[in-house]
């Protein structure tokens, strides 16, 4: 069987020598105009004069625009239409694109763009998440709120009580590859997009609307990014509507790739939170009742910001079963970037606010906070805990429908809606039928859905117990009474991630499979390939339908027009969903060469059999090949298409209530770190991981996601440091000034290893998805730093992220009291 194999990437030979083409090595037809975007540098004003005089003058210049040549008005936003490609009189961010440089050369459209004079009439701008609640200034009329049931009386009558607050900041993508795309003019108007987006079908989208033309006048391509992490999700829109508003006016390729820093200028990044915690516990630790308060910073326009702070609200259980909970969330809206889609999408966040709770409640209790996490767990599956534990649903209905009354009251016509319906953002959903409330007694997470497939107290045994927890704990402990200057710290974090997109409808998928006549298959999905290994894990799903080896099938890029209508590859969900899509196409023309040999041989259709790269039909042997040629001259379709649509789900997004989720994702990390209580300096010495992908598709994939995630989440929570100045304008916009996780960062013991069990819910293979989850195990890293300064004093050290050399510091001094 080619599944549950460590094959390397399909790529990886590529990658490594080079040869792999992104969109800036498609070679460019003779003619090729390039574009660069002048940007404004004021945070928030009204352009009162645009003198873009020098710049048209500039050398190589063909054309200059502004939002008032965009008649269409380009609106470049995946939700509220709020993002219009060039600023129309108010300016919102500072680094906002003004006017758009199409030139003969790279290097001519970026010096010209600098040349523009751009007046503005400054307000004052919104920066912080103060400045934002001071005026009110947010999307949504109100804050959001979920609650289970009575969380104030319980945690006002619990013996223990704490109060407290996390800042938690932005996280830029810094993937290697900048934003690019490439527009081909064809006859009669139609378009031609090359782009690195996670999201093909969106751009498509987005071209037509900025064309004026239906979507099947723009066909969008992507054969790779060079790294997504959610940062192409939406925001490649603008690049490929400049590139093919260019290409149409023109006539000629237009081409269009972000300088480093402009890149980190103009586009959104992880979202900054501040969470407040209000907790009452017992003296074992066991929660009582939480309240929290998530205020989360949005930026400039609403981008993917609604369904990235529900998720955060979605994951502020975490792993914990919270008998009385209520989630209040505020969403922003600053004169920043505008936030967008980063690998958790709003679940780190969420979860490193209960975490922070389950450490404080340890530090309060002195207990070790492993033990604070194992009494606040939910129920393992199957024993005779699960279902005792939860307080029922105050108020809540046994079963309602998914649709508020206020908007399923609204939309009686059947007009097209506004936002484009494949976008996360488009946070109206259909109504889909109704959710039906979880099961008397059964446990369930703040939101009502029953958590029936928990494993983690099985992983966190085996975890501690193989990296020696107990031990080294012990270990960390007496260096730190011995050692003055540098100390230690050891912390365990675990992660239960939620698996679908929260907008339900998203939560489909379309393939097109053909077997040609030498046996060789070529699959094509509607998932993105952008270095986490899904094409190689679909085309092992194809071979295994098929018996042949991986190497047999050969995956196209994605194409808008061999597979339509396709949702982002995000939420995690890319191998579920196109795995099970493929799987569809495949088993439909197995079916039929099966049932042609069937007959050629006067056998039962299912006795035939697909393995080892051949098929065997009675006692007759055919390689694939043979079979597929047979097939073909007995005129038997050998192309199909396969779709799939995940089953059981249900979720209202207003009350706060259903079952967003398919199934949860677990992991649990041991991070162990050395910190320098002088400098601030600090390095993670180990990190030991046990991480549950179900039956892995293919195993070195996810191991290699599994580390990225955790190094990139530790980057997240100690160096990456996002800072604006006091004007609104980014300092950290380079390599220079923001650091992310190199090699030498990354932990000197790193043992990362997969749980051996299989996905309760029916999944391709049982496999489970494992693009995000292990992100949030980084949070480890965070508490481990967190437990080295409490050796430094009495206090709780309340550490805010990044913990920065300067943070730390500023702890230390604080937790000596
Ligand atoms: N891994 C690599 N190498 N590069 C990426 O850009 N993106 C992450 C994750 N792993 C990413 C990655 C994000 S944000 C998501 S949602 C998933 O991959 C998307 O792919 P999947 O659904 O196929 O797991
Ligand atoms: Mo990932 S943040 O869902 O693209």
């Amino acid at each position: 069987m080619s599944v549950n194999r460590p094959l390397p990437h399909d790529a990886a030979p590529l990658h490594v020598t080079g040869a792999a083409r992104y969109v800036d090595d498609i070679p460019v037809p003779v003619g090729a105009l390039h574009l660069c975007f002048g940007l404004c540098d004021v945070a928030r004003g009204a352009i009162t004069a645009l003198d873009l005089d020098d710049v048209r003058a500039a050398p190589g210049v063909v054309a200059v625009l502004t939002a008032d040549d965009l008649p269409l008005g380009a609106d470049c936003s995946p939700s509220a239409h709020d993002e219009p490609l060039l600023a129309t009189g108010e300016v919102h961010y500072a680094g906002q694109p003004v006017f758009l440089v199409v030139a003969q050369s790279h290097l001519a459209a970026r010096r010209a763009a600098r040349l523009g004079r751009i007046e503005i009439e400054e307000k004052t701008a919104l920066l912080s998440i103060d400045d934002a609640l001071a005026a009110n200034s947010r999307f949504e009329d109100g804050p959001r709120i979920y609650t289970k049931g009575d969380p104030a009386a319980t945690i006002a009558a619990a013996p223990q009580r704490l109060r407290g607050q996390v800042e938690i900041g932005a996280q830029e993508h810094f993937y290697l590859e900048v934003q690019a795309a490439l527009a081909l003019p064809q006859e009669g108007g139609d378009m031609v997009v090359h782009s690195s987006t996670q999201h093909p079908t969106e751009v498509q989208h987005k071209v037509a609307h900025a064309l004026g033309r239906p979507m099947h006048g723009v066909r969008v391509e992507t054969r790779r990014m060079g790294g997504g992490f959610g940062g192409k999700e939406s925001q490649g829109n603008a690049p490929a509507v400049a590139c093919a508003i260019a290409a149409a006016r023109t006539g000629r390729p237009c081409k269009m790739r972000y300088d480093r820093d402009d890149d980190m200028v103009i586009t959104g990044k992880r979202h900054d939170f501040r969470i407040l915690y209000d907790v009452g516990f017992d003296g074992n630790g066991r929660i009582h009742g939480v309240d929290f308060t998530h205020y989360t910073r949005c930026g400039w326009a609403q981008d993917l910001s609604l369904p990235v702070a529900d998720r955060a609200m979605l994951h502020a259980d975490n792993a914990y079963l919270l008998p009385h909970a209520r989630i209040e969330s505020h969403r922003l809206r600053t004169n920043t970037q505008s936030a967008t889609a980063f690998r958790g999408f709003g679940g780190p966040q969420g979860v490193l606010g209960i975490e922070r709770v389950i450490d404080h409640i340890a530090h309060e209790l002195g207990l070790d906070p492993v033990e604070v996490r194992r009494v606040n767990y939910y129920a393992e599956a199957g024993s005779d805990d699960a279902g005792a534990l939860s307080a029922p649903h105050a108020e809540r209905p046994q079963d309602f429908n998914v649709f508020p009354e206020d908007i399923s009251s609204r939309k009686k016509t059947h007009e097209l809606r506004d936002a484009d319906p494949t976008s996360r953002g488009a946070v109206e959903a259909l109504p889909e039928g109704r959710v039906a409330a979880a099961p008397k007694g059964a446990q369930t997470t703040p939101y009502g859905q029953e958590v029936e497939d928990f494993i983690l107290h099985g992983i966190t045994d085996a975890l501690l117990e193989r990296c020696d927890y107990a031990a080294r704990r012990a270990a960390v402990a007496e260096w730190n009474a011995r050692n003055p200057v540098l100390k230690k710290g050891i912390a365990f974090s675990p992660v239960k991630f939620g698996i679908s997109f929260t907008l339900t409808h998203l939560n489909q998928a379309g393939a097109l499979v053909h077997v040609y006549a030498d046996g060789s298959v070529q699959i094509n999905h509607g998932g993105t390939e952008m270095g986490q290994g899904l094409f190689q894990k679909v085309a092992q799903v194809a071979a295994a339908r098929f018996g042949l080896d991986a190497g047999a099938v050969r995956i196209t890029a994605t194409d808008t027009g061999k597979v339509p209508n396709t949702s982002a590859t995000a939420a995690s969900s890319g191998s579920d969903l196109n795995g099970m899509a493929v799987k569809a196409a495949c088993d439909t023309i197995r079916g039929r060469i099966a049932e042609f040999l069937a007959r050629y041989h006067q056998a039962r259709p299912d006795t035939v059999r697909f393995a080892d790269g051949e098929v065997r039909v009675g006692g007759e042997v055919y390689s694939f090949a043979a079979a597929a040629q047979l097939a073909y001259e007995h005129r038997v379709s050998l192309s199909s298409t396969g779709f799939y649509a995940t089953p059981k789900l249900a979720w209202d997004r207003i009350r706060g209530a259903g079952r967003p989720f398919f199934y949860f994702a677990y992991g649990a990390a041991v991070t162990e770190v050395a910190l320098d209580t002088l400098t601030g300096e600090n390095r993670i010495l180990r990190a030991d991981i046990l991480h549950d992908v179900g039956r892995s598709l293919n195993p070195a994939i996810d191991i290699g996601q599994i580390e990225g995630g955790y190094v990139q989440g530790a980057g997240w929570l100690t160096t990456e440091e996002v800072v604006w100045d006091e004007v609104g304008r980014l300092r950290t916009h380079a390599p220079s000034t923001y650091k992310i996780p190199a090699c030498g960062d990354a932990p000197e013991v790193f043992n990362v290893t997969l749980w051996d069990g299989e996905n309760a819910a029916d999944t391709i293979y049982r496999s489970k998805a494992v693009g995000e989850p292990p992100l949030m195990l980084g949070i480890s890293a965070f508490l481990a730093l967190s437990d080295a300064v409490a050796a430094c004093g009495p206090v709780y050290p309340a550490l805010d992220a990044p913990a920065t050399p300067e943070r730390l510091l500023r702890a230390i001094q604080a937790v000596r009291g």
